[in-house]
């Protein structure tokens, strides 16, 4: 098992990603803290948790709200002592709108739960690391923050670039403390999120742009974060892991194109 016994605190993990990304945790032996704004889907899969024979804290928090995350952390340490991992996925789509049109309000919120939620949750743990000098810290960032957006706006791109500025001063300001900060970016990954914003034949379109040829699960997302969180990427820190299916390699319409170069080739 590679997180045995481990505590670590999993945002947004009351379903899609965040929620793969806790019973992956859980089936390598760590106590998962099940943080999201619906209490009653933390508790669901805290449950699975529990059945899997590990400790399990579901927790309501807002992640942009300061003091219920630092309620969050205060809890933590009272019930597990310690806080080894912290991995920051809560986040939301934001708009589909062109920059023009989208409104004040919803730049705001964007910001604050998928820029301003990472910046809290660290400030909030980041103490109890640096006094034990060890401790993992994976931030969950987009492919929009390597181009932009396939599904959403620019408020959701520039919040998820925000993302990876924050975790690149942190990962030099924590290497210090032998802290290792990391970034996933997962592709089209399919979620509640997406779902929502994307009709089947959008989803179809997709899936055919992706040279391995489907869109990523919440669990191809969970197993590149349990990486960055256990001990064989101990030597890795500020790295922005893409896990696309290769769509960043893709420019135009995949298939077509690779098969116009193997036909060419053959001639
Ligand atoms: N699904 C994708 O294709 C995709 C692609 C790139 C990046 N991501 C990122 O992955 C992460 C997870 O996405 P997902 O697809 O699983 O989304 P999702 O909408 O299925 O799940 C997000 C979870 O976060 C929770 N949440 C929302 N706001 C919160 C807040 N303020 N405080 C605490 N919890 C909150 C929600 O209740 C939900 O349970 C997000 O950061 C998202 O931006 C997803």
């Amino acid at each position: 098992m590679e997180l045995k016994d481990q505590i670590a605190i999993v945002t947004g993990a009351g379903r899609g990603i965040g929620e793969a990304i806790a019973l992956t945790f859980a089936r390598e032996g760590a106590h998962v803290v099940v943080n999201d704004i619906h209490l009653d889907d933390a508790i669901s899969v805290a449950r699975k948790i529990e059945a899997m024979g590990r400790k399990s804290l579901p927790f309501k928090a807002d992640v942009s709200n300061k003091s219920e995350v630092k309620s969050m952390g205060d809890e933590i340490l009272k019930r597990f002592g310690t806080i080894d991992i912290l991995v920051n996925n809560a986040g939301i789509g934001g708009s589909s709108l062109i920059v023009k049109d989208i409104p004040e309000q919803v730049w705001d919120q964007v910001m604050a739960i998928n820029l301003k939620g990472v910046f809290l949750c660290c400030q909030t743990v980041i103490p109890t690391m640096i006094e034990r000098r060890r401790g993992k810290i994976v931030n969950i960032a987009s492919l929009a923050a390597r181009r932009m957006s396939f599904l959403g706006g620019a408020d959701y791109t520039a919040s998820k670039y925000g993302v990876v500025g924050l975790s690149h001063h942190l990962a030099y300001e924590l290497a210090y403390y032998g802290i290792n900060v990391n970034v996933v970016c997962p592709g089209a990954t399919l979620t509640k999120m997406t779902d929502e914003k994307a009709p089947q034949d959008v989803k179809e379109k997709i899936a055919a742009r992706v040279p391995l040829g489907r869109w990523c699960s919440p669990e191809d997302q969970a197993e590149a974060v349990l990486f960055l969180a256990s001990d064989r990427a101990k030597m890795i820190t500020g790295h922005i892991l893409d896990v696309d299916g290769g769509q960043l390699l893709g420019f135009g319409n995949y298939p077509e194109d690779i098969e116009r170069r193997m036909k060419a080739s053959q001639t």
